[in-house]
Parts: C-alpha cells; sequence; structure tokens
C-alpha cells in the first residue's frame, strides 16, 4: 500500500518520537536548575508556523539546533522545511503542535510561534505550562482573555517571553521614552497613531462557494479552536488577518509595532473607554478603514513629569490624522507604513512606524538615549540570552510579556471597539476585570451581512441585508474569551 507524502510523514514522527534529543535543561545547565547556561550552549527550538514569517524568526536563531518544525500547509512551507535537512531526514514534520509537544516535550526548550493570531495562545499557553520559553509574533493573541493569561502563565513558570514587535528592542524606542521622561515635549494628553494598512483584502462578506483543500493542508488544524468554516483559499496563507476568525484586521496586524512607544514611553496600562467607527463593518471580514479612540485616566508623574489623562486615536485604511500646525510642506506623515504624534504641552514629537526616526517638529534636536538599556544583539538574540539566564538574574526582554501582555489587551480590545460599534456609545471598559460596563444583560444588536448595491433603472438601490438581532452582552463576552472549538482548551487563569 503506498501512502501519501502526508501519512508517511506523521507515522515518521510518530517513529522518531522514541528518540529525545537532550535538551539544555536536561544537562543540568537552564536558568531553572540555577545554573545559567554558557554563551555556547545550544538551545533546541521548534517552530510552529514556518511557512511566512517564521522561516524569518527561525534564521535569527541561528546557531541553535531547530529540532523539530510544525505547520499546517506543508507545501506554503516546503522552503522553511529545506532549511533543516536534518528535521527532515529524522522526520520532525508536524501538522498539529498538540502532537509535537507529546512526542517531543523532553526535548524542547524554546518555541517560535507565528501562526495566524487566532492560534497564538493554544500554543504558547501549552508550552509555557511545560516550562518552556516562547517567542510570540504579534499580535500577542486574538483576544484580550489571552493576553492576561499569556501574561499570568510566564510570570508563573518563570520562562522567558518575547512578543514579534522587534522594534521594541531597537534604540528609536529608547529615543522617545526618555525624550519624554525628560519632559522636554511637556505634558502628553494626546496621541495620533496610524498605518497604511490593510494591504490585504479586507470588507468583504464571507464566500459562499465551498472549496477543497490542497493535499498537504490540514484545514481542521489551521482552524484550530476557531469555529468551524468551510474551506476557501482567500483565508491562507496571510489573509487570514482581514477574517475576524483568524486575525485582526490592520489594528491587530500593526498596532503593537506603532504603539509599543506610545504604551512605554507613557506608562499605558488599561483604557477606560473605547469608541471605534470604520467603513461598512460586515460579519466577517474587518472594514476597509476604520478609527479606534481609547481613553486612558491620569497615570503617576515620570521623573516629576505629569501623565495627564490621555486619547489614543488610531487610523488605518488610509485615514491619517490631521497635519499639525507647522507641519513641514510636502514631507509624508507616513516612515515606513505608519506614523505616531505625540501633542505634547511643549512640542511634538513625529515617530515612523516602528518607532523609527523620531523627531520634532520644532526642529530642535532629540537626544541620544543613554539611561535605557541598548540591546545590542538585537530582539532576537537577547530573547535567546533570556532564555539561558536563571529567572532570578534573567534581564527581562524588552517584549517580555509583562509589558506585551498590557499593550496587547489594548490593541485587541481596540479591534472590539470596531466590531461593537453598532451599539452606537462610548464603551466604558473595566480592564481589570476585563468587560465592558455599559452594555446591558438585554442589549441586543445586529450586524451587517452583506452591502448590496446596484443600479437599477439608472437610480442607485441600496440592498443591505443584517443578521437578526442578537444579544450585545453574550457577543461582547465571545470576543473577550473565546469559546474554543473540542480538541482545544487553555490552561487556568493562575
Ligand atoms: N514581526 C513582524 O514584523 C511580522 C511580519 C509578518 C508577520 N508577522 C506575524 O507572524 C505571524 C504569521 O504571519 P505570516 O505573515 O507569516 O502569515 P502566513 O500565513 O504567511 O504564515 C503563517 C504560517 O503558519 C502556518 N499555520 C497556520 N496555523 C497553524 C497552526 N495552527 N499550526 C501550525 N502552523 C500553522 C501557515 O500554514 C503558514 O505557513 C502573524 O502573527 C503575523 O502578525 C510578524
Amino acid at each position: 500500500m503506498s501512502l501519501s507524502r502526508r501519512e508517511f510523514v506523521k507515522k515518521g514522527a510518530a517513529a522518531s518520537a522514541a528518540f529525545t534529543i537532550l535538551p539544555a535543561h536536561v544537562l543540568g545547565m537552564r536558568g531553572d536548575s540555577g545554573r545559567p547556561l554558557a554563551p555556547s550552549d545550544k538551545l533546541n527550538i521548534v517552530g510552529v508556523g514556518v511557512g511566512g514569517r517564521g522561516a524569518g524568526v527561525l534564521r535569527e536563531f541561528k546557531g541553535h539546533n531547530i529540532i523539530a518544525l510544525c505547520d499546517v500547509d506543508w507545501r506554503y512551507s516546503e522552503k522553511a522545511f529545506d532549511e533543516y535537512p536534518d528535521v527532515k531526514l529524522y522526520q520532525r514534520l508536524y501538522y498539529d503542535f498538540r502532537k509535537m509537544y507529546d512526542d517531543l516535550e523532553e526535548s524542547i526548550d524554546v518555541v517560535m510561534c507565528a501562526t495566524s493570531d487566532h492560534t497564538h495562545a493554544v500554543i504558547a499557553a501549552q508550552a509555557i505550562a511545560m516550562g518552556k520559553h516562547v517567542y510570540v509574533e504579534k499580535p500577542l493573541t486574538h483576544t484580550v482573555y489571552e493576553s492576561r493569561l499569556l501574561t499570568k502563565l510566564a510570570d508563573k513558570h518563570k520562562v522567558a517571553t518575547q512578543m514579534g514587535n522587534q522594534c521594541a528592542s531597537d534604540d528609536g524606542v529608547r529615543k522617545v521614552c526618555e525624550a519624554i521622561w525628560s519632559g522636554m515635549i511637556g505634558e502628553v494628553t494626546k496621541v495620533e497613531a496610524f498605518t497604511d494598512r490593510p494591504i490585504w483584502p479586507q470588507g468583504l462578506p464571507r464566500p459562499v462557494e465551498e472549496q477543497t483543500p490542497h493535499s498537504e493542508l490540514d484545514w481542521d488544524s489551521f482552524l484550530g479552536p476557531a469555529p468551524y468554516r468551510p474551506y476557501h483559499s482567500i483565508y491562507t496563507p496571510w489573509n487570514w488577518r482581514g477574517w475576524w476568525d483568524f486575525g485582526t484586521g490592520a489594528l491587530g496586524d500593526m498596532a503593537c509595532h506603532i504603539l509599543q512607544p506610545v504604551t512605554l514611553a507613557l506608562n499605558l496600562k488599561h483604557a477606560v473607554s473605547v469608541l471605534g467607527s470604520s467603513t461598512p463593518l460586515l460579519t466577517d471580514c474587518a472594514p476597509n478603514a476604520q478609527r479606534v479612540h481609547f481613553k486612558f485616566p491620569a497615570r503617576e508623574p515620570i521623573n516629576n513629569i505629569p501623565m495627564p489623562a490621555l486619547s489614543v486615536i488610531w487610523y488605518d485604511g488610509g485615514l491619517r490624522p490631521d497635519l499639525p500646525e507647522g507641519w513641514p510642506e510636502g514631507r509624508d506623515l507616513n516612515h515606513h507604513g505608519g506614523g505616531v504624534i505625540f501633542h505634547g504641552t511643549r512640542d511634538t514629537l513625529i515617530v515612523g512606524c516602528y518607532g523609527s526616526d523620531p523627531w520634532l517638529l520644532s526642529g530642535n534636536e532629540l537626544p541620544e538615549p543613554v539611561s535605557t538599556r541598548k540591546i545590542t544583539d538585537g530582539h532576537y538574540m537577547d530573547f535567546i540570552h533570556a532564555c539561558k539566564e536563571s529567572p532570578e538574574n534573567r534581564r527581562v526582554c524588552a517584549s517580555d510579556f509583562s509589558t506585551a501582555g498590557p499593550l496587547n489587551e489594548m490593541v485587541v480590545m481596540g479591534v472590539l471597539a470596531v466590531r461593537l460599534q453598532t451599539l452606537n456609545k462610548e464603551l466604558l471598559w473595566d480592564g481589570e476585570r476585563m468587560e465592558f460596563t455599559n452594555i446591558s444583560d438585554n442589549e441586543e444588536m445586529k450586524i451587517m451581512i452583506e452591502d448590496g448595491f446596484s443600479i437599477k433603472d439608472g437610480h442607485p438601490t441600496f440592498d443591505k441585508t443584517f443578521t437578526d438581532y442578537f444579544n450585545a452582552k453574550t457577543f461582547a463576552q465571545e470576543l473577550i474569551k473565546h469559546n474554543y472549538r473540542e480538541g482545544y482548551t487553555l490552561p487556568a487563569m493562575p
């Protein structure tokens, strides 16, 4: 009987499980045994989601042992697999991360996760609960609850963590923070930020035609914890970003980069309210353009610089903030895919996407950063160093989940403001309890399924189809904490 490639490798993977590759901690060298690893010691790393961004992240971990790879689409990830001939030779290729963990738990030191947003939490939470260090791409998770959980689990299990918003380790972010903490732009009461994304399809109704996935795509594993949907090639690879079940739209895709210097410099935690609006909002797909207004309470002063109540306003899909007064004519506010304006009482600070190339509207020079830690080896190797250090002596990574978690909570809560916009009110947010406090038990809402429009006899004809009315509170709760499909669970909240 001939076996398909998929069956062959599934069987092979099971056979290879008999061999354990000694991980760093078994050799008595990992931090939690109290003795840090020497810089030369190699970590055993597995990658989950390697067809796109994941391949690049793994390359950054060069010099370490990439011992196994997991991807639901082996055709898309073939090039990435080819980079690791030993992994192929020993048949440590997987479709399902749960099987890989079962087979290799003893051997793994680090899990790198670069799947679509909706599976980050299940992949990372289980890894952390097994005591593994995790590098997770941005946005950290799909929901607020998942962010809180990963933050608390990481703290409980004392593992090294890093979210993939690589600019967190760059000097641009340090420069922004130190400028604000020096008082040179005064008190900040408004920040505006934008991205030129989406560059993928959005604003679409769900496809009606059901397609058959190619033979090397495990569609069920792609869906993972999400509700069942028939396969269509419009979802994966890459374009899942625009579909609510799998992605978080342009805000989720870019805000963890763009707002990193904002949340860090201004010490933001929970917003107290949020208001979203957008181009037509459909049930399944993110809208083409959005605006989200977050309000934050006053915070403790930093270096005696007051941190008053603050508005953070986000724009995407071609929308942008107004150019501030005194803007140099002809200069593009969009720098590498977006930008940020910090409106201070003494000056206006402009920052590009990824915290890049900050400058002051007054023309004054920004000083070079001196008081914050310079990350000399970059975002990826700084994480690897952290994995080798004991928890007590670990230099916390720039996007350790203790900071990445709250940033991500803010971002994915902003997504909810857009999804709940037909309630037509500013939503009040209780961050500690993870709930909107002004959606009443019996409140109802509906969302557009399709925005039909045609010209009939020379007249514009509108034909909008809506869902039935449904309970808004239950819907909001489901968006904050998903119910997963059978087979997928999270560890309890510590
Ligand atoms: N930091 C950055 O600059 C940056 C850049 C691009 C993407 N990203 C992030 O990386 C992640 C992946 O994005 P991408 O552009 O590579 O998407 P992609 O669709 O190109 O690649 C995702 C890969 O994960 C695989 N996959 C999906 N679900 C899986 C699962 N449950 N188990 C195993 N494999 C699975 C897919 O088959 C695919 O190979 C996203 O979170 C994205 O936001 C970050």
